[in-house]
C-alpha cells in the first residue's frame, strides 16, 4: 500500500499559530501497548478542545487506522458527535534500491508532518513494533516520545539489559540505542531536543512485589539512560473493549443524553484518571486551541 491519507485537507488551509507538538509513540516490542496509547492520548487531546493529528506507521497492522475508521463509523451510524483527529497512514517505500526508498520514506513522512504542523495542536505518531526506518526518522522528529512497556522485566529489556543480581544497567538496548541517535540527529537538525517518557503499561492490582521492584530498577535506569517515567495505564478490560466501536472510555462520560449508552462504572472513571495523569506527566507545552473537527 503506498502512502495514503485520510484527510483532504489542501495544505493551504494551515491557520496561524506555534507548529504542533509532536508526540511519537514508539517501543520495539510487540504488543507493548503503542496503538492504545497513541488512540487515548489522540481522544483526550481531542476532548481538552485540540486539534490533533495522528499518523500511523504500523503497516502490518494499521491498528490505529482502523480503530479510527471504527469510529468514522460510529459517527455515521449512530449519528453521533465525537472528535475526530486529522488522519493520515503512511507505508515503507517498494522501492527496490534501498537508498531511494529510504529518501522516499523520509519525504512522505515530512510532507504530511509538515502538512499537519500548520493544521493542528498535536501530532500523534503511533510506530509499529520492529525497527524500521520511518519509525527511526519519526524518533527523530519526536518533541515528546512516549514508550509504552508491559509490567514485566522481560519487557524492560526493550529498554537496557539489566543485572539479575545489581538490578544495574549492564548495557543500554538496541533501542535505547537507536533512541539515543536520533535525539543526536534533532539535535544537529534544529537544536532541539526529545522528551523521553516510558510508562509502565497493564499494570496489575495484584503482584505488588513485582510492582516495586520494576520501579525500583526503571527509576535507575531513567537516570541513566536519560528518560523521565510516567504513571502508567492498569490492566483493564476498558481499555480494549470499545476498539470496535472506535471508542474510549473518555467518549463515555457526555453520552447522558442518549438512553442506550453504557453507563460508566468506577473502573472506567479510574481508567480515565490514568489517561488524565499521563497526559499531565507528559507535560506537554500550552497550544491556543485551533478549531477541532467533529464527526
Ligand atoms: N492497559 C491495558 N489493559 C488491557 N488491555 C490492554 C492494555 N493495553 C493494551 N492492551 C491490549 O494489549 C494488546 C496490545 O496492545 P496494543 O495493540 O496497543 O500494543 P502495540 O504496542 O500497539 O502492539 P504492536 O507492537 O503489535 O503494534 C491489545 O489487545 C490491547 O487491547
Ligand atoms: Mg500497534
Amino acid at each position: 500500500m503506498a502512502d495514503t491519507a485520510v484527510d483532504s485537507t489542501p495544505a493551504n488551509d494551515a491557520l496561524p499559530g506555534e507548529p504542533a507538538h509532536v508526540i511519537v509513540v514508539g517501543c520495539e516490542k510487540g504488543g507493548s501497548g503503542k496503538s492504545t496509547t497513541s488512540m487515548h492520548l489522540t481522544v483526550a487531546l481531542l476532548r481538552l478542545g485540540y486539534a490533533v493529528g495522528t499518523i500511523d506507521l504500523d503497516a502490518r497492522q494499521w491498528t490505529l487506522t482502523r480503530y479510527l475508521s471504527n469510529r468514522a463509523t460510529t459517527i455515521q451510524r449512530e449519528k453521533r458527535k465525537l472528535p475526530m483527529p486529522r488522519h493520515f497512514f503512511l507505508a515503507p517505500s517498494e522501492q527496490p534500491v534501498r537508498d531511494e526508498a529510504r529518501a522516499e520514506d523520509r519525504a512522505r513522512f515530512e510532507a504530511i508532518l509538515e502538512k499537519l504542523r500548520g493544521l493542528v495542536d498535536y501530532v500523534v505518531i503511533d510506530c509499529a513494533g520492529t525497527d524500521s526506518y520511518l519509525a527511526r526518522v519519526a524518533h527523530s522528529y519526536a518533541d515528546t516520545l512516549v514508550t509504552p512497556v508491559n509490567d514485566s522485566f522481560i519487557d524492560l529489556d526493550v529498554v537496557a539489559h539489566v543485572d539479575g543480581q545489581t538490578g544495574e544497567m549492564a548495557r543500554p538496548s538496541v533501542y535505547a540505542e537507536m533512541v539515543w541517535d536520533q535525539r543526536k540527529a534533532r539535535a544537529q537538525r534544529d537544536g532541539g531536543s526529545i522528551d523521553w517518557i516510558v510508562m509502565r503499561n497493564r499494570l496489575s492490582t495484584l503482584e505488588a512485589n513485582n510492582k516495586k521492584e520494576m520501579a525500583d530498577v526503571l527509576q535507575r535506569l531513567a537516570r541513566r539512560i536519560g528518560f523521565r517515567m510516567a504513571p502508567g495505564f492498569s490492566e483493564r478490560v476498558i481499555f480494549r473493549e470499545l476498539f470496535l466501536q472506535g471508542l474510549t472510555m473518555l467518549d463515555m462520560f457526555d453520552d447522558k443524553a442518549r438512553p442506550d449508552a453504557a453507563r460508566p462504572r468506577m473502573s472506567h472513571v479510574a481508567a480515565r484518571q490514568e489517561v488524565r495523569a499521563l497526559i499531565n506527566a507528559l507535560q506537554l507545552p500550552e497550544r491556543r486551541p485551533r478549531a477541532r473537527q467533529t464527526g
